[in-house]
């Protein structure tokens, strides 16, 4: 177990003083504010580049010092940025070359935040200064935890020097043209590369067919973005602070292949802004449950909530207010799934500019006595109840496979389904399936290990690579259960298309080949005959002949049991579902996209034929069950996302925190059972 880097569980979020610089009396008044609200961190600096440089080399960090003085004496510490999110005017003025091009490879003017080129030796060089002067003053005050490396990285540069670097991956990547041209497929209407000096990005108003260019360069816009944090951090330790660092991610960013950061920084953290409310507050909550878990999975240890609205945002496009209780159960979702933390965009609410409408700690009005403020404080009054939990960490026995390169490359590829191919629904159906039994679930990429598991989820996992096929066999082999769908195993990790049979690699693993894929348009349906013979290895039975949409594959037969067959269309009685017994495990295929109740069917049965345990039994709709652990304690999060109380039995162990009377569970209640291990 890794040794945990913070000791409690962090209540705080972004606060920009440099705003207030005028007012010192608000700036007194807020941390005795924070003190209330039990604000124990407060993350720094993240916009204060042109406050921290006026003038380029001349350097202003008299303010900043007091402020974390101030912090420090107060028990509140900082995770501190770097300002690399947004630059001052003075700098874009001097070296345009530091602003992005565009696709259409148009360079920005000056303005917005995040508008630089990753390449741009400029830009790096100030990057590297600024750093160093501000790890330099403050990379070593007991008060700073961590840092934050710049904000939100993302989106793309398309200068001149970004399509040399790009020409240079690339060479690097094939070595030769001749390569490239293969793993491209450039004899197709005629774009063969005579050498590496001609190839550019994509762009909308060119290139933009060639599905393996468009796949590289998103790959590169990652291994860019690496490398620039990792000269970020370079910066940071060449001034002599050895603090931990972090990058903060955001909500289903398919920008950026998130795994390969992995390595790069201490630990994950990110920020979450849901639209509570909008449908009912149990689907948001298994949404929000799935992103922790993706981001949690990517290292596997526990992340923090860098980010969340404590009232309402002013980005979305209705800004609807939580209701009373809302934050209190978001919040707690995010320890339950591994956060160490809970902290908010924003502590003060801005002035003027374009945020000054979205949701603080404290608003406008200046005072302590709102509605929000008193949630933010019970918020923090339960942290310090669960401070125990800081650090511990989340056991999954199973998992679900989710993987940006494949989903960038079966989403750029036309066919079968143009009008929507709904990969991140199939995600979440296995993803829900698992989460409504009480199981903790790891949402891993094709790079991660999977021998650990029990069972492995591999929804429409279009592209395999990274020798995933050979793990899958292996993996069944040992006797786990591969569970996977349609559209999977089509292509390799350039974006050909397997010769051969598909799902490929795995044609006897699943005793099946997927041989035809029928697209059905929006007003289609089929549906699932269950077929429940006697011989069958296994027994799998449905409430209903559930329906499937949008995809439906038609599959050959070789050793595989047929679970159930088609109910219509000129393949009606072929398989819909079927199971293979390979080696010691089992290896399902669902063949349509299904409803989420036969998803929940078959899961809950087939999770029974395992020797999986379940840390509650008969878990009512709309309640997340969670559970982290230490050497000592096991702790189980029981959350009500319903609109009324529920009834749940609770057997053993303490709770730490909650209401629990009459074996109810108010509505949006948390309940903390401790259980030692
Ligand atoms: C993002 C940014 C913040 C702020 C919030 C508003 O997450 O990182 O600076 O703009 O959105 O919700
Ligand atoms: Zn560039």
């Amino acid at each position: 177990m890794k040794k945990p880097y913070f000791n409690t569980l962090l209540h705080g979020g972004d606060y920009n003083p440099e705003q207030w610089l005028h007012s010192p009396e608000i700036l007194e008044k807020d941390i005795e504010y924070f003190k209330k609200a039990h604000i124990n961190e407060v993350s720094l600096g993240i916009f204060s580049w042109s406050v921290l440089e006026p003038e380029e080399g001349k350097y202003n960090f008299g303010w900043m010092e007091e402020i974390i003085n101030r912090l420090y004496d107060n028990g509140i510490s900082v995770i501190l940025a770097t300002p690399s999110g947004a630059r001052p005017k003075w700098m874009a003025d001097k070296y345009p070359e530091v602003l992005r091009v565009d696709e259409s490879r148009h360079r920005n003017l000056y303005g917005q935040r995040h508008n630089h080129c990753y390449t741009s030796p400029v830009y790096r060089e100030k990057t590297r200064q600024i750093n160093i002067e501000l790890a330099k003053r403050f990379g070593n005050h007991p008060g700073v935890i961590a840092w934050h490396i710049s904000n939100e990285y993302g989106g793309e540069c398309h200068c001149p020097l970004c399509q040399a670097e790009f020409r240079k991956w690339l060479e690097e990547k094939y070595q030769t043209i001749d390569k490239l041209n293969r793993a491209w497929a450039t004899t197709f209407w005629s774009h063969i590369y005579n050498s590496f000096d001609q190839i550019e990005s994509p762009s909308n108003r060119g290139e933009n067919a060639l599905h393996g260019l468009n796949l590289d360069w998103k790959r590169f816009v990652t291994d860019r973005t690496v490398d620039f944090v990792r000269h970020e951090i370079q910066a940071i330790r060449d001034a002599g602070s050895d603090k931990p660092t972090t990058i903060n991610m955001m909500y289903d960013y398919q920008g950026l292949n998130y795994h390969k950061f992995a390595d790069i920084v201490d630990f994950v953290s990110w920020d979450n802004y849901p639209q509570w409310h909008k449908k009912e507050e149990y689907l948001t909550a298994m949404d929000n449950g799935m992103q922790h878990d993706i981001m949690r999975s990517i290292q596997k240890q526990p992340f923090l909530l860098m980010e969340s609205c404590p009232g309402a945002t002013n980005w979305q496009p209705v800004s609807k207010l939580k209701k009373p209780g809302m934050l209190h159960a978001a919040s707690l979702q995010a320890i339950a799934h591994g956060s160490d933390s809970v902290l908010y965009f924003q502590l003060r609410k801005s002035q003027g500019s374009s945020e000054k409408f979205h949701g603080a700690v404290i608003d406008h009005y200046g005072g302590d006595d709102t509605r929000t403020f008193k949630e933010v404080t019970e918020v923090g009054a339960s942290l310090e109840v669960l401070k125990e939990v800081a650090g511990t960490q989340t056991e999954a026995e199973v998992a679900v496979v989710f993987d940006w390169e494949s989903r960038w490359a079966m989403e750029d590829a036309q066919g079968p389904r143009n009008e929507g191919l709904y990969y991140k629904e199939a995600v979440e159906k296995s993803y829900y399936a698992l989460r409504k039994q009480g199981l903790n679930v790891d949402v891993i990429d094709m790079e991660q290990d999977i021998d650990q598991y029990k069972i492995v989820a591999i929804p429409m996992l279009y592209m395999f690579r990274a020798g995933f096929e050979e793990k899958v066999r292996a993996f069944v082999a040992k006797g786990g259960t591969a569970i996977m769908t349609y559209w999977s195993g089509i292509v390799d990790e350039t974006d050909l298309c397997f010769l051969g049979g598909t799902p490929h690699g795995l044609l006897d693993v699943f005793g099946i080949r997927s041989e035809e894929i029928d697209a059905l348009y929006e007003q289609e349906s089929n549906y699932i005959v269950p077929v429940l013979k006697e011989d069958c290895s296994v027994k799998i039975e449905f409430s209903q002949n559930w329906k499937c949409r949008n995809l439906c594959d038609i599959v050959k037969v070789s050793t595989a049991e047929v679970l159930g067959v088609y109910g219509e269309d000129f393949y009606a009685h072929t398989p819909a579902l079927t199971k293979n017994t390979y080696k010691e495990g089992n290896a399902y295929y669902i063949c349509a996209d299904f409803a989420q109740g036969f998803y929940d069917e078959l899961y809950t049965q087939i999770i029974a034929q395992t020797d999986i345990e379940l840390p509650i039994k008969d878990i009512p709709d709309g309640v997340e069950v969670t559970t982290r652990q230490s050497e000592e304690y096991r702790y189980i999060f029981i959350q009500n996302f319903n609109k009324r109380p529920v009834e749940i039995e609770i057997k053993g162990g303490k709770i730490i925190l909650g209401k629990y009377e009459d074996k109810k569970i108010p509505q949006l209640g948390t309940i903390v059972v401790r259980i030692p291990l």
